[in-house]
């Protein structure tokens, strides 16, 4: 039976260790801020926007937030992001995705300020995360960093499995198990939907991170005895309940943590340590843009 990596108890941690920088930073004055635009009817990603502004709420970080109709047309979300650049009390932004079609993502992503973007998706960021210099740690790969730290699990010359290859997720999760750094030096496999032999990598791998979405897919039977395995994957499935859905993981956890030596639930994994980063980005860009020094650990 696999030890189960508690997500909630870890991001506690995390958000216990910036109450001491949110206090440096306001006794100079400076409130961190972060925005979130949201530009969807999709109730998974409003859900997840409205939980990112509790979590600011609970911290002490200014959250605001600003919500478009999915139909408003395209310059809307442009002028909202050039808005929220030139605002100084915002050090922070996060446009929720996916943005509508209408709406052409990478004019988005490279229109928000880098030195706000706690998502860390502007490609000056992403250049910067590959070269070994990041900025800001993309906040669900981060946490799965931490995940990893704070349950001691070697990732130094393991044999590690990204499945999926997501700009938000598989690449730059992929991006720093390769870095030589700590909680790094892995050797790494990206698979996708066109590998011809998953089941072939995920045998030999150390540590699995699961991050497709497909509900359920990874299997114990796919997994080797011992693997450390972090699933990634959310995903709405119907259900015979009040909500009339449930939430699952790419994992098919039942089966795999009989096989596993460490796993994720879901949920109660790494959501709650996406959120975490998140803050702490925020926390980060806040002494950057101020100059103001903090200790991050
Ligand atoms: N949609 C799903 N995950 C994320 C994320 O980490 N950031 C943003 N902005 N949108 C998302």
């Amino acid at each position: 039976m696999a030890d189960i990596i508690d997500g909630k108890a870890v991001a506690a941690d995390v958000r216990e260790s910036l109450s001491d920088s949110i206090t440096t930073l306001k006794d100079a004055g400076v409130t961190p801020g972060l925005a979130t635009v949201l530009m969807s009817d999709d109730p998974a990603s409003e859900t997840y926007v409205s939980m990112k502004q509790r979590d600011c709420e609970e911290v002490g970080v200014d959250g605001i937030h600003v919500e478009l109709d999915a139909d408003a047309p395209a310059q809307e979300l442009y002028d909202t992001v050039d808005e929220l650049n030139a605002d100084e009390e915002v050090h922070g932004i996060l446009v929720q995705m996916p943005v509508p079609d209408h709406v052409d993502t990478r004019r988005v992503l490279r229109a928000i300020d880098p030195a706000k973007d706690v998502d860390g998706f502007h490609p000056e960021n992403v250049g910067r995360l590959v070269a070994g210099n990041a900025r800001f740690k993309p906040c669900t790969p981060h946490g799965v960093q931490k995940l990893l730290e704070a349950y001691d699990i070697e990732t130094e010359g393991a044999e590690a499995v990204v499945v999926g290859r997501s700009d938000i997720v598989g690449k730059p999760m992929a991006n720093l198990l390769i870095q030589k750094a700590p909680i790094g030096n892995a050797t790494t496999t990206v698979c996708h939907s066109r590998t011809q032999d998953l089941e072939g990598h995920l045998s030999r791998a150390d540590i699995v991170i699961a991050a497709a979405g497909r509900p359920a897919f990874i299997t114990g039977d796919m997994l080797k005895e011992g693997a450390t395995v972090v699933d990634v994957g959310i995903n709405r499935v119907d259900a015979e309940n009040e909500k009339g859905y449930e939430l699952v993981g790419d994992v098919a956890y039942e089966s795999a943590k009989e096989v596993a030596g460490a796993i994720t639930p879901v949920p109660g994994g790494v959501g709650p340590m996406t959120r975490a980063m998140l803050l702490y980005n925020t926390v980060q860009a806040a002494s950057q843009q101020t100059g103001i020094e903090i200790d991050l650990a």
